[in-house]
């Protein structure tokens, strides 16, 4: 997770983000959001708050007592379905105390589970899917009239719509914004459900995104993060006939993507990293980020845009998932270890600093002591700074939730997961480790969750760096800090100067009515 929030309220339904409101009208209904998944999830999110606030809604202080509960749901992550319907059992209750509760339940979870949310939950008002998240108010009205409503688009149908940041957005955070560059998979990762819910990959004009991140520049923002499944394949279906019409949309859309087309030494199809240096070179905007590249499409170019444009960060992440060669091609991966391995070098030749993190799947099907041995002996060689480890769980829908012949002993999966917990948090520490002494520039996040008397901010290598300010340092604020200590997950150090406050303005909150 690149975001820390700063708001987060326990309740009784579980955690949920909660925005400060210090002025409201009696009559104003509220809501809350729980949000279930992975980054664009979050994104939705901001989208739905958004699209509520337009419609006269406030967050709620109290999550428990919120008027409209929203829950954003995501089938990547494991056990989602036991939350999801664990949070439905809570929600119930509540909807029988207060009729006037109003759920909506939505994401690729309710989009693959549609059937059996309907079945169990007959008190969701709303089911809607990942195609149609710009028709929750609409489908939130429609109920009241009709009773439940489920909407689900197996597909984008009109592309503007599809992009979470193509629609007004509730930002959580002021000087940090996520920008939807693409969405869908092409790829068959063989364990993965995203194609299959997240439909066919489809990448927003390149004019539409360059003017986007203008204008969140203007509002104070000076941190991105471009959000895409293969974000290094953006591009590849982009014909300049598609993103001429869909360019049109603005002026300043039209402005950013002709001066593109206008450029006779062009490629017909902008490429990712010609996106990076765009966004890059857009006044005010001091750090992008991205997530995630596909190993396999991690091209020379994107190297260089990342080594030649200063506001890059100097982060990647990517996903090695195995380290065995037929673990991979069962995977569909489209690479070896020793590609990656490679790819990795080159990255780490041409990027000076850089961080890299990773995911990996542990007891994928078939996967022999051997198989293993291999992950163990590619983890350690890379020597990530850091590693999400997942078991192998199979989701239904994806071929390898039929491979049930080659499941591994889920005793054995628990011992090699802790094996290699252990090899990744070793290079982890031995990396942050490295970097006591060294002063980093940092954004500030807000107070530590974990000790009030201290910062928490964010390096350029997106690392986590505590530290004590005797004044307190808004969000947003830049600093240098010196680093005099190291965890596995985190940095500590000492304010050295503050470089630059935030930008944007503090919003004043203002009721709807
Ligand atoms: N089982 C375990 N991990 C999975 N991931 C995706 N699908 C599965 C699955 N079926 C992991 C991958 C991916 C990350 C977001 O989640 O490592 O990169
Ligand atoms: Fe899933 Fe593979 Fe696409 Fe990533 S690249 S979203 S793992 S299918």
């Amino acid at each position: 997770m690149i975001h820390e929030c700063p708001g987060v309220a326990i309740c009784g339904l579980g955690t949920f983000r909660v925005r400060p409101v210090t002025f409201r009208l009696v009559t104003a209904k509220t809501y809350a959001i729980r949000t279930f998944g992975c980054q664009m999830n979050e994104h939705d999110s901001e989208r739905i708050a958004g699209l509520l606030e337009a419609d006269g809604l406030v967050p709620a202080l109290d999550p428990d007592a919120a008027d409209v509960v929203v829950l954003n749901t995501c089938c990547i992550r494991e056990n989602a379905d036991n939350k999801l319907y664990g949070t439905l059992g809570h929600l119930k209750t509540a909807k029988e105390q207060r009729p006037g509760l109003e759920i909506i339940v939505s994401g690729c979870l309710a989009q693959n589970d549609r059937e059996e949310l309907q079945r169990r939950a007959g008190h969701v008002d709303v089911i809607l899917g990942t195609h149609n998240v710009h028709r929750a108010v609409e489908l939130l009205h429609q109920s009241r009239e009709t009773g439940p409503v489920l909407e689900i688009w197996d597909e984008a149908l009109e592309e503007a719509e599809s992009f979470p940041s193509a629609l007004a957005v509730r930002r959580e955070i002021d000087y940090s914004a996520w920008v939807s560059i693409q969405i869908g998979c092409d790829n068959t990762c063989t364990y993965c459900i995203v194609p299959a819910v997240r439909g066919r990959e489809l990448s927003r004009p390149f004019g539409e995104l360059v003017s986007e991140v203008q204008r969140l520049a203007a509002d104070g923002v000076h941190e991105i993060t471009l959000l895409g499944q293969n974000v290094n394949s953006y591009g590849r279906d982009l014909t300049l006939a598609r993103r001429e019409a869909v360019d049109a949309g603005s002026e300043d859309a039209l402005i950013a993507g002709s001066q593109w087309a206008a450029d006779d030494s062009r490629r017909i199809r902008p490429l990712f990293a010609d996106l990076l240096t765009a966004v890059s070179a857009v006044e005010g905007i001091e750090r992008v980020r991205f997530t995630s590249p596909h190993p396999k499409d991690l091209r020379p170019e994107t190297i260089i845009a990342m080594a030649e444009n200063d506001a890059v960060c100097n982060h990647l992440h990517l996903p090695l998932q195995s380290g065995s060669d037929s673990i991979l091609t069962a995977m569909h991966r489209g690479y070896t270890a020793e590609r990656y391995l490679e790819k990795l070098a080159a990255a780490r030749a041409g990027i000076e600093d850089l961080a890299v993190s990773t995911d990996i799947i542990v007891g994928f099907p078939g996967e022999s002591e051997d198989d293993f041995e291999r992950t163990l002996a590619v983890a350690a060689e890379a020597e990530f700074d850091l590693a999400y480890t997942f078991i192998f769980s199979p989701r239904d829908g994806t071929v390898a939730a039929t491979y049930a012949d080659r499941f591994v002993d889920p005793d054995v999966v628990s011992a090699r997961f802790k094996q290699l917990h252990t090899v990744t948090e070793r290079s982890a520490l031995a990396k942050h480790r490295a970097r006591i002494g060294r002063v980093e520039e940092v954004v500030v996040e807000g107070v530590s969750r974990r000790n009030d008397q201290m910062l928490s901010s964010r390096t350029r290598q997106n690392k986590l760096l505590h530290f004590a300010s005797a004044t307190a340092l808004r969000p947003g604020t830049r600093a240098s800090v010196l680093v005099t200590d190291a965890g596995a997950h985190y940095l500590a150090g000492e304010l050295v100067e503050v470089l630059a406050a935030p930008r944007h303005r503090t919003r004043i909150p203002v009721s709807a009515g």
